[in-house]
């Protein structure tokens, strides 16, 4: 699958090594040209702009704080329809990060939400804001044998590229829901935030596991 990639920070390097390492071809654009082009360098990708990376991308993972998600997806040509069509997963959470005790929220809706209207006809997945981007670290990416999964909320037309791009990183997607619960998955995540800040070792903060080989959740534990 050809990856864009909107954003060069922690999330974009913490995810796209697996995908590369998939046989994934990934563009990773940034408002930073130069930051962009050091970590496409560093994880075997290449660098573009963001509208380069919108227009690559059959996917797109959008890896942008909340401060920049409508300059990010102005200058990939989201309102212009450059992402109609194409499956956009947000791992972005709709946190003001200059205080950790707020949430905004936008209007009560999600930052996922707000993708879809900055981007419409795109097909809008929630995915991987939960977990620090340490985990993806992990090898094997299991937890007491179990798989490590993935929870997912959005429009059922992007979900089957957001379900092989967490299987090709190791993981499991769980089906939470449509697009308007990637508000309560962003709120989920405002408590692994605090605890993560408070110290918590990345690893044991909501730690989602698949069901193991019966399919049934283990009462023993
Ligand atoms: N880090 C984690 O462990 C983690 C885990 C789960 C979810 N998330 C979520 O994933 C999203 C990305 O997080 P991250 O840790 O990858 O962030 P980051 O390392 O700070 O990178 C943020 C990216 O957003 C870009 N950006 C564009 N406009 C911006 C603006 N106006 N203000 C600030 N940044 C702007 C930055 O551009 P420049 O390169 O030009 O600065 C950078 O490429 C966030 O919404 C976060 O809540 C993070």
């Amino acid at each position: 699958m050809k990856i864009g990639v909107l954003g060069a920070g922690r999330m974009a390097e913490a995810l796209v090594p697996g995908w590369v390492r998939a046989g994934h071809e990934v563009l990773i654009g940034g408002r930073t040209p130069a930051k962009a082009e050091d970590l496409a360098q560093r994880v075997g990708a290449k660098a573009g702009t963001l509208r380069e990376a919108a227009e690559f991308g059959d996917a797109v993972l959008l890896a942008v704080l909340l401060a920049g998600l409508e300059e990010t997806l102005v200058a990939a040509g989201g309102p212009e329809g450059a992402l109609a069509g194409k499956t956009i997963i947000d791992c972005g959470n709709a946190v003001d990060l200059s205080d950790f005790s707020q949430i905004t929220f936008h209007g009560g809706t999600s930052m996922a939400e707000e993708v879809a209207r900055l981007a419409p006809g795109a097909h809008v997945v929630k995915a991987f804001n939960q977990a620090h981007g340490d985990v993806w670290k992990k090898r094997p990416l299991s937890f007491d044998g179990r798989p490590f999964t993935v929870p997912i909320a959005g429009d059922e037309g992007g979900k089957a590229a957001a379900r092989a791009l967490i299987n090709d990183l190791g993981a499991e997607a769980l089906d939470a829901g449509d697009l308007t619960q990637a508000r309560h998955l962003e709120a989920m995540a405002i408590i692994v935030i605090r605890l993560l800040f408070s110290g918590y070792d990345p690893m044991s903060v909501f730690t989602f596991t698949g069901r193991g080989a019966t399919g049934q959740p283990d009462s023993s534990r």
